[in-house]
């Protein structure tokens, strides 16, 4: 079982990651991989490849850019990067994912007794209306959350509609003058056709070089499988779309892109040119959004 935002109960997959829409039930591209992936998810944190991600996310969340605010964490899985917004003085973090198995895992290290502050729960984030939509019901305009932050999911949606909807849900969670900031797949990288082998730790096999959006027919990126510890290990697929598909669909929603750098850690290795190759083709891209004026 797990619990809701609001501490109640809720079953395994609970209700809110079924929405359904006119009788028929919806769901997104997204299956139900991290089911079976769940804990063993964190290993990928150990490698080079990820070395990244948290000088990444704290340049683009920038200094004193979390203390006292309300934040949202989309696809929260485990709940570490919940957990670093809760670390940085954000006043409380609610953290969402598709998954019942992450949000276990999240609600047994992240206790409600120990961490009062953070609330996680089942929800498919990109069907809008699977979250209560604090910010567009209030009048007030303070309603909703100063920073909703994700990371790893805008690279689940498989078709623009998908990706436009995920936009729609970081829109209608954010309070008048929020922001968004978000890790996803590289967006810019010209040679994302091109398989990246034993690429800082991992392996990113590419499933389909020009992956065509089922509704649309347009070519979109790529669609690729990450490898993590070979046989041994475990693996998911992603998509990888390009920059301007982002911005299409962010602009569709009613926000900007801002896209921001990629930092590689600040230690020797950074000298001695060990980054140099990834800082080539990351594995990630990061980005900034805010509401069309
Ligand atoms: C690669 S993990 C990233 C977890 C976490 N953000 C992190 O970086 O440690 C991707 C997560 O996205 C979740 N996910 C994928 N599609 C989703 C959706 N439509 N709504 C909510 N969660 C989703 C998966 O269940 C999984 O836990």
């Amino acid at each position: 079982m797990v619990a809701n935002p609001e501490g109640k109960e809720g079953g395994a997959g609970g209700a809110a990651a079924r929405t359904t829409n006119s009788g028929a039930e919806r769901k997104s591209t997204q299956n139900t991989q991290y089911d079976q992936i769940g804990t063993k998810y964190l290993k990928i944190k150990e490698l080079p490849a990820a070395e990244s991600e948290v000088p990444s996310i704290l340049a683009a969340l920038g200094e004193d850019g979390v203390k006292g605010k309300r934040c949202l964490d989309l696809a929260c899985g485990t709940g570490k990067y919940t957990h670093l917004l809760h670390t940085l003085g954000a006043s409380s973090c609610t953290g969402y994912d598709i998954s019942s198995t992450m949000i276990s895992s999240a609600l047994a290290t992240y206790t409600r007794s120990q961490y009062p502050t953070m609330h996680f729960g089942v929800a498919d984030c990109s069907i809008p209306e699977s979250l209560p939509t604090l910010a567009s019901d209030d009048t007030s305009g303070t309603g909703g959350f100063d920073l909703v932050f994700s990371a790893w999911f805008l690279n689940y949606a498989g078709t623009e509609t998908e990706l436009t909807n995920m936009f729609r849900v970081i829109e209608s969670q954010m309070k008048v003058g929020g922001r968004f900031v978000g890790l996803t797949t590289n967006a810019h990288d010209p040679n994302m056709h091109i398989p990246k082998l034993d690429f800082y730790g991992l392996d990113v096999l590419v499933l389909d070089p020009a992956y065509t959006d089922p509704e649309s027919q347009q070519v979109l990126g790529i669609k690729a499988r990450v490898v993590v510890g070979g046989g041994q290990g475990f693996s998911f697929d992603v998509y990888q779309f390009r920059q301007d598909v982002y911005e299409r669909c962010a602009r569709e929603a009613g926000l900007e892109i801002e896209w921001k750098e990629v930092v590689v850690p600040d230690d020797e290795r950074r000298g001695g040119g060990y980054w140099a190759g990834y800082l080539e083709k990351p594995t990630f891209s990061m980005l900034e959004a805010r509401r069309v004026l």
